[in-house]
């Protein structure tokens, strides 16, 4: 996932008049950033090049928050937004405290006027908590403007999404100084978005049409998983059926991949806000409807890791698996299935660091020791290492050493019979059939 700081990364490629300075609390991510090599603290193509040009020219990454906060015009607030675990709401309402110390900090230490950008996705309204903060205990002689400013990259393609948004999106209050300072941010990415691609709108407008792009592209997810089981279960391909179906110039071909499920912290994060708003304003059916997406996601990812069980003889017990990707929650879900079998799985991961891949999977398996789970799982330095001596594979994610693998040397090293599971519709089935491997693809039944 390409954390929103990525946003401001690339307006200082864009508009080297602009100094930006990213300011966190996190020392160790904050090194990270300005490692001399370059290491840093996330992966998404093509950052590091635009790092690499605007760091020490107009881009600083620092820990000193007060500093940048009381040197800014405009003051992005990206903080974490996770699902509250305890009180009110756990477990859908998105957990603001982090939104809320950043704005006291803002009130706390700004000594000129400022406009605050709402970047973090929030539940609708919280700007008027955020102007609440801020008011209540700003210095005499600052005003604060608040605007909502959601983003709307995706992983794996977030640089080439920020330089070409198909949209950015801009709410402010509708009054004068409201619509002042919502022109400030415009001409800022006017810079590189042509201005018909700016949409300017009302500040809630804007806040919910983050959890509502977020909670339509997951829908289309769950819809064409939800026929990918009555694929498998009639004999027709979903593959077909969504390339039939996109041709219709009102649905698009876009998103109609089936997959063993959506991951990553956004999707059913924003979902499950949307559902605690709905119910919050006494909205049970609205809630119930998006509940569903959530839950039919959750469904696919066990049905997928029940189909590897019934395959594999019905039990996997010390059977050895290998996966793929780790921060990709359904790769994890899968993971944790697998372990309650007692199967052994080895995970390969081509961005993901191990302490990464461990926390993960310790936070998926409560009830397990990281010793207890490290006995079971082990994390491999390549494809080809994670399926030497395995009796299936499991394709979890698209990254693209799962495609250039040489499939044939993989064969040769696994036990047989050699089993393949594609949980992503990347591979070519019927080569590895005539290789020798028993393949499951999801959304394709066998029956002809
Ligand atoms: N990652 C994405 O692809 C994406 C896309 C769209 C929207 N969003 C939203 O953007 C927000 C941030 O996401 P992210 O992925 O960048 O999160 P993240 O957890 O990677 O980064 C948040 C950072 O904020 C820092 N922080 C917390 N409180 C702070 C404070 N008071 N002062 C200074 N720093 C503080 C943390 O140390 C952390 O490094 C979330 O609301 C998320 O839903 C993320």
């Amino acid at each position: 996932m390409a954390p929103v700081k990525v946003t401001k990364i690339c307006c200082t490629l864009k508009c080297p008049h602009i100094r930006v300075t990213i300011v966190d609390l996190n020392q160790a991510r904050i090194d990270a950033w300005n490692s001399p090599d370059y290491k840093l603290p996330i992966y998404e193509p093509g950052l590091e090049e635009v790092v690499r040009q605007a760091r020490g020219r107009n881009l600083f990454f620092s820990t000193d928050v007060d500093k940048g906060i009381q040197e800014a015009d405009l003051i992005f607030v990206s903080v974490n937004t996770p699902t509250k675990k305890s009180g009110v709401g756990a477990g859908f309402s998105a957990d603001l405290t982090y939104v809320e110390s950043a704005t006291r900090r803002i009130a706390a230490v700004a000594n000129s006027s400022k406009i605050v950008v709402e970047k973090s996705t929030v539940p609708c309204r919280t700007a008027e908590s955020m102007r609440t903060i801020l008011e209540a205990n700003s210095k005499p002689g600052t005003r604060f403007d608040i605007l909502s400013n959601p983003e709307f990259l995706a992983e794996g393609t977030a640089i080439s999404d920020l330089l070409r948004p198909d949209r950015v999106l801009i709410g402010s209050l509708q009054t004068p100084e409201g619509k002042d300072a919502c022109a400030s941010l415009s001409d800022v990415y006017a810079n590189w978005v042509p201005r018909d691609r700016i949409l300017t709108v009302g500040l809630w407008s804007s806040e919910l049409t983050k959890l509502a792009a977020n909670a339509m592209l997951a829908q289309r997810i769950s819809s064409v998983n939800a026929l990918s089981a009555i694929c498998e279960a009639t004999g027709a391909n979903i593959e077909e059926v969504s390339h039939a179906i996109g041709y219709d110039s009102r649905i698009g071909p876009k998103f109609l991949r089936a997959s063993v499920g959506f991951g990553g912290s956004c999707f059913q994060k924003d979902i499950l806000n949307l559902v605690y708003l709905s119910e919050s304003l006494h909205l049970p059916q609205v809630a119930a409807y998006w509940r569903q997406v959530v839950e039919m996601n959750e469904y696919q990812k066990s049905r997928f890791s029940k189909t590897v069980v019934d395959t594999l003889f019905n039990t996997i017990t010390g059977k050895a698996a290998d996966t793929g990707d780790t921060r990709e929650s359904a790769a994890i879900s899968l993971v944790r299935d697998f372990l309650s079998e007692r199967a052994y799985v080895t995970i390969f991961d081509p961005k993901v660091e191990e302490a990464q891949i461990w926390q993960d999977l310790s936070e998926a398996c409560p009830s397990m020791t990281l010793e207890a789970i490290k006995k079971q799982v082990t994390i491999a330095p390549s494809a080809l290492d994670a399926c030497k001596q395995k009796e299936a594979v499991v394709i979890a994610t698209e990254w693209k050493e799962f495609k250039e693998i040489n499939w044939e040397t993989v064969y040769a090293q696994m036990t047989k019979p050699a089993f393949v599971f594609d949980g992503r519709l990347i591979l070519d089935a019927e080569k590895l059939r005539k290789i020798g491997f028993t393949v499951k693809v999801i959304g394709r039944g066998d029956r002809l």
